[in-house]
């Protein structure tokens, strides 16, 4: 999606905003711009395309001055061309902004506007926003500002440049991700924490409804009423390397070889030398958890652990069904929302709409000081790190080992786990991220593989139960960024149709974790053989014998406490994944169509 910057200070701007965005291009975007205030003038570069070639623009026409912000457009109105990218203008010029968002009634504020003589040059909502400002201001640009919150719609993050007010740049969001960034004689200001990282780690997160005013020694903040508020800044803990590539040929590739310590870091913070430290507060008798993409699926694994290990009634839901579905609360219920991001929009409606209903809620996110992280009674974290590649690996693998940890904590207290079975666990946990590095350094044989696969036509995940979950979370990595067509199917259900698709062009991958319903799903494996698939089994060392009377191709991951066996069957999915990403030369990072948070419905 969209992203923002924005510099005042005493350095050049144009540098600052260019490498901002840069930081910020795994959002998914298509075209791209900044605007600069350089004694009293405002000046404008944008193109379609990426930031490379906005850097040839501005590189043939360098915008001098200390004063500027910049934008990464993700097209909702109007094509992704040069006159609809970012910043955009009034008609005098002597306004510009960048917007995130969408202006829900854009449609009759342009008719009014053109109405008053505003002549419109693009086919975005954000030009409205700019007319709008333009005609509100009177030489007050808070009231002005004031006056949009009232008048806009939607959700917006606006980052603002006036020319009339050369050393200032305000802001003000609605629904939209905003943070400012405090340097020492220099502010800055960004959607998305990565882009200010090289900068400063000392943030402020802007709350809906406020207009921050940037000046070069300092930033005050008030509400839409005009009263001054006195926000905290945060102390990120991210350093601007943990968002850089490090030496691997991509980001996701990085994070992926991050999920041994980003493991470590998540168990070590809620688990320390006297127990847990305090996870889902009370002892629910219904969990349900709620998210989008990945995160749902690492809800459906939740669910599969508090069901095993607390004895409680649990339900993962897809927030964009939840948030319309006609609900049965119960008194004793927690609704968890999972978002890498905490800004997902159609998670945080489903939330707004547990709490309507009554229910309890919690949040599991990547993100400190996200709108979902502020907005829950109960907020944990995962302790990832930044995730960059739009394909989620140490997001997801931290999700899923967050909430194995939860399902153990409510286990023990309510009396469906003893503590020798939660050591037990505990200490399998503890082992985890060597067998993971395992996993990691021997890969060669999935390039292979992928060589020999490339033009497959179709290719099938199965699993029952946890592994089907599993299933799902390796088909959406594999399709996301190689766009191979497949298929995620829970075992059982694949001879009542989808069997018809099977023939010696559809490689069949079962994952299979749990002894109990080991033999049931290599017999539905056997099934596809006989059809003509090439099967291929991923299992621990312990099933590798029994796997490979049936499949014709065994991946075994080193064995380990059937509970904890997601957090290594994913391993060789991701990598599979990337390499098949990689042999279709895919742009793996930034997958078409597709952007890091998707903050619109
Ligand atoms: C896929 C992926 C997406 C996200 C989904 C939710 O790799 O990353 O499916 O999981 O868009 O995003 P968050 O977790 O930020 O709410």
């Amino acid at each position: 999606m969209c992203g923002i910057v924005g510099y005042i200070g005493n350095q050049q701007a144009q540098p600052i905003l260019l490498d901002g965005l840069k930081r910020l291009e795994y959002r998914g975007y298509d075209s791209a711009g900044i605007a600069v205030l350089r004694d009293g003038k405002i000046s404008v570069r944008k193109c379609a395309g990426r930031i490379d070639q906005l850097r040839k623009l501005t590189d043939e026409k360098p915008l001098g001055g200390t004063v500027g912000i910049g934008h990464t457009r993700w097209a909702t109105h109007g094509e992704p061309t040069d006159l609809n990218a970012h910043p955009h203008t009034d008609v005098k010029g002597d306004i510009a902004i960048v917007h995130n968002g969408i202006i829900e009634n854009h449609v009759a504020l342009r008719r009014h506007l053109e109405g008053q003589g505003c002549v419109f040059i693009s086919q975005t909502d954000t030009e409205v926003a700019a007319h709008l400002i333009h005609t509100l201001y009177r030489g007050d640009m808070m009231a002005a500002l004031r006056e949009t919150i009232r008048t806009l719609s939607g959700s917006y993050a606006l980052a603002v440049l006036n020319e009339n007010e050369p050393d200032v740049l305000y802001c003000v969001r609605l629904g939209s991700p905003l943070v400012v960034g405090i340097g020492q004689g220099e502010m800055f200001l960004a959607s998305d924490i990565p882009a200010i990282l090289p900068h400063t780690r000392d943030v402020l997160i802007l709350e809906d409804r406020e207009i921050a005013v940037l000046r070069r020694d300092g930033v005050r903040v008030f509400d839409d009423l005009g009263n001054e508020k006195t926000p905290a800044p945060l102390h990120v803990s991210w350093d601007a390397a943990a968002a850089e590539k490090g030496g691997f040929a991509h980001f996701m590739l990085k994070e992926i070889y991050e999920q041994p310590e980003a493991v470590a870091k998540t168990l070590s913070a809620y688990v320390g030398a006297d127990g847990f430290q305090p996870m889902l507060p009370g002892a629910p008798d219904r969990v349900e958890f709620i998210a989008c993409g990945t995160a749902y699926h690492a809800g459906m694994a939740g669910a599969e652990y508090f069901a095993h290990l607390a004895g409680t009634e649990s339900t993962a839901h897809i927030a964009s069904e939840y948030r319309y579905r006609i609900l049965f609360p119960r008194e004793n219920q927690v609704v968890v929302a999972i978002s890498q991001s905490g800004e997902t929009a159609d998670t945080l409606a489903a939330l707004r709409k547990a709490r309507e209903m009554g229910a309890h809620t919690a949040a599991l996110t990547n993100t400190l000081g996200s709108t979902l992280d502020r907005t829950v009674e109960k907020s944990l974290l995962t302790y990832a790190g930044p995730e960059i590649a739009v394909a989620s690996t140490k997001a997801y693998i931290t999700q899923v080992e967050t909430l194995l940890l939860m399902a153990m904590d409510l286990g023990l207290r309510n009396g469906s786990l003893t503590s020798d079975r939660v050591q037990a666990l505990l200490s399998g946990l503890r082992e985890l991220p060597e067998k993971m590095e395992a996993i990691l350094q021997n890969r060669d044989f999935l390039q292979q593989y992928c060589d020999r696969h490339l033009h497959e036509r179709l290719m099938f995940f199965i699993g029952r139960g946890m592994d089907y979950s599993l299933a799902m979370e390796a088909a959406l990595k594999l399709k996301e960024i190689s766009y191979l067509p497949c298929e995620a199917y829970a075992a059982g259900e694949l001879k009542h149709g989808a069997i018809a698709l099977i023939s010696d062009d559809t490689p069949v991958i079962a994952i299979c974790t749990q002894e109990a319903l080991l033999e049931k799903t290599l017999s539905n494996l056997r099934e596809t053989k006989a059809r003509g698939a090439e099967t291929i089994c991923v299992c621990p060392q312990r099933f590798a014998q029994q796997a490979s009377r049936e499949a014709d191709i065994v991946w075994p991951v080193p064995d380990a406490d059937e509970m904890l066996l997601p957090l290594l069957v994913m391993l060789p999915m991701q990598l599979l994944a990337y390499s098949m990403a990689v042999a279709q030369g895919r742009d793996v990072d930034k997958p078409r169509n597709l952007a890091k948070s998707v903050t619109v419905e």
